[in-house]
């Protein structure tokens, strides 16, 4: 692996490189199958909510090997049989592959998640966009940085600079509860869509995180996220220079769900505007 722009005595450089390896090997795993055409689908908890067997493949090839590798972590990740139990202190937790209708449905637009955290803390972060071959990766006090298949330090993630709602681009999910739920993100997406410049529902939530924190994005925010959804975005939007809290306003964390993210200067407003749409809507 070309030489990543950090120093080798980083606490987590083994971790790191680990992480950035399985989650690109995964990407070319779920590519292959993304390649072959329609998948076979089973669902989950609801006819929306779906299981490729691409998800299990990829979260058996990430977690044998963090396993094998680090065998005192924990590993938390999103399929059945993803939870191994270690030490407690340190965690990994895995999204094997984010964005599962687009997948099912060969849409191009779905990420391989892979995180550490460390007592409660972010550590490192890794989002593999997998159709365009891009790799999203943050160290804690180390940046959050790009990486093309040759390079590890493409370029370093910062994000943008807009400051007005009516001139962003934001993104945001809707649960899979959604037909049933009646805090459902439509109360915040019916009041934000007029006032923003545009916002996209790719349906990937760890690249939405991804693409706040490189910038071409200027703002996120979605409710009823698993731990998994954020894990490494949460780390690359931070080290970029972005602010992320809960629909509060509190300081992200791990039992937060709820998740406003933006540049510092957007902030403030798209969380303002979250909350007013929540309190008009009676949420
Ligand atoms: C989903 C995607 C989607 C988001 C949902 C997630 P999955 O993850 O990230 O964009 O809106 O909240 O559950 O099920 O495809 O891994
Ligand atoms: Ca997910
Ligand atoms: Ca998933």
């Amino acid at each position: 692996m070309h030489a990543l722009p950090i120093p080798a005595s980083y606490e987590f450089y083994a971790e790191l490189t680990t992480a950035i390896h399985l989650a690109r090997q995964a990407g070319d795993l779920l590519l292959s199958i993304h390649r072959q055409g329609p998948r076979r689908i089973e669902t989950k908890n609801t006819a929306v909510d779906m299981l490729t067997e691409a998800d299990t493949a990829s979260q058996t090839l990430i977690t044998n090997a963090i396993a094998a590798r680090f065998p005192d972590h924990d590993i938390m990740a999103e399929e059945e049989g993803g939870d191994k139990t270690g030490s407690g202190r340190v965690l990994w937790l895995v999204d094997p592959l984010d964005g599962t209708t687009n997948f099912a449905s060969r849409f191009p637009i779905f990420a391989v998640s892979i995180a550490l955290w460390v007592n409660g803390r972010p550590a490192i972060g890794v989002v593999q966009d997998v159709v365009r071959e891009r790799t999203y990766w943050a160290a804690s006090g180390q940046g959050a940085w790009m990486a093309t298949p040759e390079r590890l330090d493409e370029t370093r993630l910062q994000t943008s600079q807009t400051s007005e709602l009516n001139q962003s681009l934001l993104a945001t999910g809707f649960p899979y509860v959604r037909a049933t739920a009646k805090d459902n993100n439509l109360a915040e997406f019916n009041y934000l869509m007029p006032r923003a410049r545009g916002i996209r529902r790719a349906g990937a939530a760890a690249l939405d995180q991804a693409w706040v924190a490189d910038g071409r994005l200027d703002g996120y925010w979605e409710a009823r996220l698993s731990p998994w959804d954020w894990a490494a975005g949460v780390l690359l939007m931070l080290e970029a220079g972005g602010v992320v809290t809960d629909y509060a306003g509190n300081p992200w964390g791990l039992g937060a769900d709820q998740m406003v993210a933006a540049n510092p200067y957007l902030h403030e407003k798209l969380l303002t505007a979250v909350q007013t749409a929540r309190r008009e809507a009676g949420l």
